[in-house]
């Protein structure tokens, strides 16, 4: 008999609302993903801007909301001037964040346009490396002031009468990271960040301004870095931003499977910090979590070496991770950790969107595929609707060598109050044992039926798509999932994904 694990659901018991904006992604200067990734002119299915059609029938069918851009460690360098204009007198640059050459034929303009194609609503990231509050407000005038001033009626004459109006702004990128250009401590940037805050703010009180929290959990500034910053720049802000990058190490598969223990208490410990910075500084509102970039990413890799000396490519094959099922499962395991998580975790971005750590891959000129991680990605983002419900969780479990003893199952449950629709999401951690689930749904009321259970598995957990195979292992209907007397119950089996929806 396989182990049991159980659940209750009950709709008096919300988190908070499902928010799009967990749906994020991230499109950075970064190899071929602006380059030959979105915008492939020669493509076939290109239009006028160069934007590949077939990728944005992707990114639509990934469900992605938001996406951040143009970096990233390349928005430390970064001059938005040189990406405006007629394309041909733009200016080709140093990208030193990447050791390429950034031919500038995308920018801003083009960027906005890409988003309005895909349905996306843009979070764009200012310079704070090697520039500072004169060009981010400049960046601001020509993307959100109607005209009558230089850099509006730039962008106006560059055939953009309307401002954009981009809400979401990104002060500056991992500056507690000695690898950015124009690294900070915490003191320096917490100032500049607060200047460059105000200013926008004076442009337009309506952003949503994010401060750079740690780039991961394991910085020696975690915690402090968080302190300080937010003690200087608290009321001139909304959210601090969280990194994470998890990948499966010395064949510890185990403690790869748990990687969301490891967000869950990234996540938990920004808040209590962010809380503390609210209660001493006896402000009123709350500063919540922009998780800016996550996702599981292979950096030991040769796929992530960078060219050296004189060699400077343009859109080189840069961080072309492959992904296998187990890694599927983990990016379900981190987006249930962010949904459980959505009282505080207002935002958050997949990184990358395509070829660079992405759930969609192309070939220059050629096809588009998509990863395994494209599936728990898809299916929560389309699925997860209306409220987060808590799940009271009980279920065996197993010792790992990172993180110690954790639970095989981890789950999230949403509903929809208006429509009635109830999706679970669930992960056995277990490498060995399939997990038996019960799932307690009387508090829901007696007319729920079983619309769907799918499971995203496969005996051989390395599996990897390609562009010639990515379709042979897909999330496939789980055939033991049976509603009977108010309770659900389904058999998961070792590493892998499900997404169980009902209706009420
Ligand atoms: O997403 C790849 C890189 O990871 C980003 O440029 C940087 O912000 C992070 O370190």
């Amino acid at each position: 008999m396989p182990a049991s694990a159980h659940l209750t659901l009950d709709p008096a018991f919300v988190v908070g609302p499902v928010r799009r904006r967990t749906f994020g992604s991230f499109v950075e200067h970064l190899g071929r993903c602006v380059y030959t990734g979105i915008h492939d002119p020669g493509h076939p299915t290109a239009d006028a801007d160069g934007f590949r059609q077939d990728v944005i029938d992707l990114v639509k069918e990934l469900g992605v909301g938001t996406v951040r851009y143009p970096g990233g460690n390349f928005v430390s360098g970064y001059r938005w001037e040189d990406g405006i204009g007629p394309v041909e007198q733009r200016p080709r640059r140093l990208d030193l964040a990447w050791h390429s050459t950034d031919p500038n034929t995308v920018g801003v303009d083009e960027f906005m346009r890409w988003c309005a194609k895909a349905d996306i609503e843009p979070m764009m990231a200012v310079n704070l490396g090697t520039r500072g509050v004169q060009e981010a407000l400049d960046l601001l005038e020509y993307t959100n002031v109607v005209g009558g001033t230089h850099f509006a009626d730039l962008r106006r004459s560059h055939g953009q009468e309307e401002p954009y109006r981009i809400r979401m702004w990104c002060l500056g990128n991992e500056m507690d990271g000695p690898w950015q250009i124009g690294h900070k401590t915490a003191e320096e940037y917490a100032r500049l960040a607060k200047e460059t805050a105000n200013a926008m703010r004076m442009v337009d009180p309506d952003l949503e301004l994010v401060v750079c929290g740690s780039s991961s959990s394991s910085m020696p500034t975690f915690g402090s870095w968080e302190a300080t910053v937010l003690a200087e720049t608290y009321e001139n802000i909304d959210y601090v931003s969280a990194h994470a990058y998890y990948q499966e190490k010395d064949g510890d598969l185990a403690s790869f499977l748990a990687s969301a223990v490891d967000m869950d208490r990234f996540i938990e410990s920004v808040v209590a910090t962010a809380d503390h910075v609210r209660a001493v500084g006896r402000h009123e509102k709350r500063i919540n979590i922009s998780f800016d970039e996550w996702n599981v990413w292979y950096q030991d890799r040769v796929a992530s070496d960078i060219a050296k000396g004189d060699d400077w490519p343009v859109a080189p094959r840069l961080l072309e991770d492959r992904y296998n099922v187990a890694d599927a499962v983990v990016v379900g395991s981190l987006l249930i950790s962010l949904l459980r998580h959505t009282d505080r975790v207002h935002s958050a971005s997949l990184a990358q969107l395509v070829n660079v750590i992405a759930p969609i891959m192309t070939e220059p000129g050629g096809r588009v595929w998509k990863q395994t991680t494209f599936h728990p990605f898809s299916l929560t983002a389309t699925h997860a609707q209306g409220e987060v419900l808590q799940v009271a969780l009980s279920s065996p479990t197993h010792s790992t060598a990172r993180f110690g003893e954790v639970t095989s199952l981890d789950a999230v449950a949403t509903r929809d109050a208006e429509t009635g629709a109830v999706s679970l999401f669930a992960v056995n951690r277990s490498t060995t044992e399939p997990l038996e689930l019960q799932v307690s749904l009387a508090a829901l009321g007696g007319n729920l039926e079983l619309v769907e259970a799918l499971t995203y598995a496969n005996d051989d957990h390395t599996w990897s798509a390609t562009a010639d195979d990515s379709e042979s292992v897909l999330p496939e209907p789980n055939g033991s999932a049976r509603l009977a007397d108010g309770v659900l119950s389904v058999t998961l089996p070792p590493i892998s994904w499900s997404c169980v929806r009902l209706q009420g």
